[in-house]
């Protein structure tokens, strides 16, 4: 046995540490360079082949990696082979694990706990996403807010959870330069009554943009992914469709999540039903979690890259309309 792992040990140590279809990904001088123009809260590891730590790593990076898709991009640079870079970055030992709280535009902070762990990495990144969302706790202080800052595009989200999703947190961090972020918790759909809109389902989520000058919103009416949400934002930045006219587009879009999101999201709710059953012990902050939202901790939460349930399949005669 000894001889066989001697034999196979300098395969591991020639190979990357994480291979091609991790969340993980390596990334060299150049892709980390334009992942820092991004402006997202980012987590890099720089990392060396040959070190113990660094493979020891590996499987608990990877596991906070699943937990932060699609949201927060998780990263490793190996140094051997951008040695630059891990100079100027301050690189002393392996592995350095530093997050960018919003790519090259704020101050890094390096992981400084021993105790590299899945639920380590996921709490160190999700708490430090820079807060660009201002929370409107009572219904009247949403007028006000639209008032005060009518000369922008603002984006306000009505969610019936009493936290603000690290969805809505991550945009407003990643579009603080384009859009006045505010959230509100509709509990019962109060609000959005108010607002001329339908109370909505249970968990049922909505974002609406009021256009700079605009006083009356328009309700978004694509998918609450982070990806169409991004996309739709993207849309409105660089004016190449009307508000209205993106969002006839976005509301086009089918719910298809592709086979390689599907096996992502089969291996978070793994994870979670994992961890309701104390599957790692290691994760008391996710255990607390779990506590606090009792066994359906995925249904309470939804998928990680959403703000709402998981839409019904569109029946054929709505697609044929
Ligand atoms: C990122 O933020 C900086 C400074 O706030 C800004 O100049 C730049 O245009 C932003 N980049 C993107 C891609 O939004």
């Amino acid at each position: 046995l000894l001889a066989l792992t001697l034999a196979l040990a300098p395969a591991v140590v020639s190979g990357a540490l994480y291979p091609k279809d991790s969340l993980v990904k390596m990334i060299d001088t150049k892709t980390f360079r334009s992942a820092m123009k991004q402006n997202q809260t980012t987590l890099v590891a720089f990392v060396a082949n040959w070190c113990g730590h660094c493979q020891r790593m590996v499987p608990e990076y990877s596991k906070a990696a699943l937990g932060l898709y699609p949201l927060i991009p998780v990263y490793a640079v190996d140094c051997d082979e951008n040695k630059a870079l891990c100079a100027e970055q301050g690189v002393k030992g392996f592995p350095t694990v530093k997050l960018f709280p919003r790519g090259k535009y704020a101050p890094t902070v390096p992981y400084d706990s021993p105790e590299r762990t899945a639920s380590g990495f996921y709490y160190f990144a999700t708490r430090r996403v820079p807060n660009r969302n201002q929370k409107l706790y009572r219904h009247e202080q949403i007028e006000p807010w639209v008032q005060q800052h009518s000369d922008k595009d603002r984006v306000l989200l009505l969610s019936k959870n009493k936290d603000v999703p690290l969805l809505w947190k991550v945009l407003a961090n990643k579009y603080r330069d384009n859009f006045e972020f505010g959230s509100h918790r509709d509990r019962k759909g109060r609000t959005s009554v108010k607002l001329g809109y339908e109370a909505g389902s249970k968990k049922e989520s909505k974002v609406l943009v009021y256009p700079a000058g605009a006083a009356k919103p328009v309700l978004f009416e694509g998918l609450l992914k982070y990806d169409s949400i991004s996309k739709f934002f993207d849309s409105i930045i660089d004016g190449t469709a009307d508000l209205s006219a993106a969002n006839e587009a976005a509301k086009e879009e089918e719910f298809e999540l592709s086979e390689e999101e599907q096996e992502i999201e089969r291996k978070q709710e793994a994870q979670r039903l994992a961890l309701a059953h104390g599957g790692f012990t290691d994760m008391i902050d996710f255990e607390e979690a779990v506590k606090k939202y009792g066994m359906d901790f995925h249904d309470s939460n939804g998928y990680g890259g959403m703000l709402s349930d998981m839409p019904k399949k569109k029946k054929a005669e709505d697609k044929a309309a």
